[in-house]
């Protein structure tokens, strides 16, 4: 659906769908501008990790960065509201305590924007439902009943796009299972332009090929989720034993070489988190447990996370003990990008006919 759709809606308005005057003066080049948000829907995992929030990190110097907590994605499933509030603070505390620094990036709580929610509107209201049908995430989480799913979650992909184009974002740094939500980002930014004239920038995802989908730990046919059940993900709080005990029980297979081989998806899986950790290629790796058994790598494994971790709990116990601070902080973010999202919005209210 994607390309085609985008394709021909850019064709025939004949508008570069990327003009956004309103928000960004043609005069000053900028940087390119990446958004991207993650859910407060328990302690973020390993493959949160890997996946997106490390990318994020490294790449602050390249980029012009907006980073989000996103509560109102986590409402669309039920969540206890003392839960949700401490999970709220506590994953802004972790992406700090990762190295997300907010000289560099913009962080901030979704709800505390809420522009964000009048944008979702508007988009809603341009959104084909067949559009949403074809969502595979939707379908996955609402499970057998769908007819119990909230609305909000059948509209979570809207929000999520509103979230990415109220900011004129050109790239979206994330895991492969987005990668579905941000084509449709694009395809609703391109349906608006076509309808009203030159509104949004059409941004691209941004999926490394490594380390995009980190596996389960007790089930390597699933993605590593905070959802699912304790032993499948290792939490970025996990005290040193549990990381340890919890990759020693990790589902392998019956066979001994340890090599990277796609069809063997357990060793395969811990394979690919002890390369992206160590930063080694998979020729050493492989030559290094040559001779050795999976008892032997998963120990290794174990204490290379470990070794990551814990400067991360160390940063994160700071982070906690001033809250006063990481409020502020928060707030700082939030007012730094306010104005894009303004401008847009009134720019998106004025070409519907809202003002
Ligand atoms: P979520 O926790 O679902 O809000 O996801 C936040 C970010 O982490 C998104 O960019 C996801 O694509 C990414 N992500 C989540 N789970 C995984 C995983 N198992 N492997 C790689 N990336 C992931
Ligand atoms: N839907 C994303 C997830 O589940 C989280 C998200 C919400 C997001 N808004 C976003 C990611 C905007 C990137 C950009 O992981």
């Amino acid at each position: 659906m994607s390309t085609s759709t985008s394709a021909r809606a850019r064709r025939d308005s004949g508008a570069p769908a990327t003009a956004a005057t309103t928000v960004t003066p043609a005069t000053t080049p900028r940087r390119e501008r990446v958004f991207s948000g993650i859910k407060p829907s328990g302690t973020p995992t390993l493959g949160n990790y890997l996946g997106a929030i490390r990318h994020w990190v490294a790449e602050q110097d390249i980029y012009d960065n907006i980073y989000c907590v996103v509560d109102l994605h986590a409402i669309t499933v039920p969540q206890d509201p003392a839960e949700l509030r401490a999970n709220t603070r506590q994953l802004a505390a972790l992406l700090l305590a990762c190295g997300i620094d907010p000289e560099r990036s913009a962080l901030f709580i979704q709800s505390h924007m809420p522009e964000h929610s009048e944008l979702a509107w508007i988009l809603n209201c341009v959104t084909p439902t067949g559009w949403l049908n074809r969502m595979t995430q939707f379908k996955a989480k609402a499970g057998a009943d769908r007819e119990a799913a909230s609305a909000g979650l059948y509209a979570y992909p809207v929000l999520m796009a509103a979230d990415i184009l109220a900011y004129q974002t050109d790239a979206v740094p994330v895991g492969d299972d987005q990668r579905q939500h941000v084509e449709l980002t694009r395809d609703i930014a391109n349906a608006f332009n076509y309808r009203f004239g030159a509104t949004f920038v059409e941004p691209r995802a941004l999926i490394r090929e490594v380390g995009a989908r980190i596996m389960s730990l007790d089930d390597p046919a699933k993605k590593m989720s905070k959802s699912e059940s304790e032993g499948s993900y290792i939490s970025l709080l996990d005290p040193p034993d549990a990381i340890r005990k919890k990759i020693a029980r990790a589902t392998t297979d019956s066979q001994r070489t340890i090599v990277f081989d796609e069809s063997r998806p357990g060793i395969y899986n811990l394979l690919t988190i002890y390369e992206l950790l160590s930063g080694q290629s998979r020729e050493a790796i492989e030559a290094e447990f040559a001779s050795k058994g999976y008892k032997e790598f998963k120990a290794a494994l174990g204490e290379l996370v470990v070794t990551a971790l814990t400067p991360v709990q160390a940063r994160y116990a700071e982070i906690t003990e001033n809250p006063g601070q990481l409020d502020a902080l928060l707030a700082r973010g939030a007012a730094r990008v306010r104005p894009l999202a303004q401008a847009t919005l009134r720019t998106a209210k004025a070409r519907v006919g809202l003002i």
